[in-house]
């Protein structure tokens, strides 16, 4: 059986706080094949590394990312919610996380958080940054926001692209050849059928699905023919 990637989720989720560095850290020490990991912008256009839109539930701020010069961001603990342990964190900005990253060989999905905030020209300047890092072979963009990974291949066609998804959609594969994109990246209740894999497949389509934690659901997938796992438990897909 192929092998398939060992995407971590959010970085090392389910050990350690999200989307933090200590995470991606420990994702890539562990021997996960790649990190998916969430992009918003500040007030003052840097790019950082939050799942939500808001700083609430993550850190110990509160209110909109977008809201906040970056300056202010620092003065903010990423870590400290998860577990006082953890305390010292900070939000990452995309260079902190291509710096880390761009000796590691590992498969980077950066999912650009803009179906709630349309961030004007966050395409352009992550595309702008995955070359000054020279990560440009490395790197799957990825968005709920098809229209705005429709905006990546017109801006450049060698940049991969997968589309996020929660609904079953019929004729996936269809969908998102039609898109223009690389990869299918869904909720992965939605393609636990054979049929609907074999679509997909039929286009040509990479099929990346999120976030499968349990062992039973990981197992199923793979014989399945998926090619990525989007997981909180790396450690879980590499013991098996
Ligand atoms: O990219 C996969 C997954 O992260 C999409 O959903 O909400 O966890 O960012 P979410
Ligand atoms: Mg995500």
């Amino acid at each position: 059986m192929k092998k398939v990637l060992n995407i971590a989720h959010r970085g090392f989720s389910g050990a350690y706080p999200e989307n933090t560095m200590l995470a991606f850290r420990k994702a890539v020490e562990i021997g996960a094949d790649g990190i998916e990991t969430d992009l918003q912008m500040t007030k003052d256009g840097v790019i950082v590394i939050c799942h939500d839109e808001k700083l609430d539930r993550t850190t110990d701020g509160s209110g909109l990312i977008k809201e906040y010069t970056y300056d202010e961001l620092l003065k903010f603990d990423a870590g400290i919610k998860y577990r006082e342990a953890f305390k010292g964190e900070r939000i990452p900005t995309i260079d902190e996380f291509f710096d880390y990253v761009k000796d590691k060989n590992i498969f980077i999905n950066l999912e650009l958080k803009n179906s709630i905030i349309n961030y004007e020209g966050l395409e352009k300047r992550v595309i702008d940054k995955i070359y000054e890092y020279k990560l440009e072979k490395s790197v799957i963009l990825s968005s709920f926001n098809h229209y705005s990974m429709v905006k990546v291949k017109e801006y450049d066609h060698n940049i991969k692209t997968g589309l996020l998804c929660a609904a079953t959609l019929y004729n996936p594969g269809k969908y998102v050849k039609d898109a223009g994109a690389d990869a299918y990246h869904p909720f992965f209740p939605s393609v636990m059928d054979k049929s609907i894999v074999a679509e997909i497949k039929s286009e040509g389509i990479m099929i990346n699905t999120y976030t499968v934690n349990k062992i039973e659901y990981m197992d199923k997938l793979i014989s399945l023919g998926i090619d990525g796992i989007i997981t909180n438990y790396p450690d879980k897909l590499i013991a098996k």
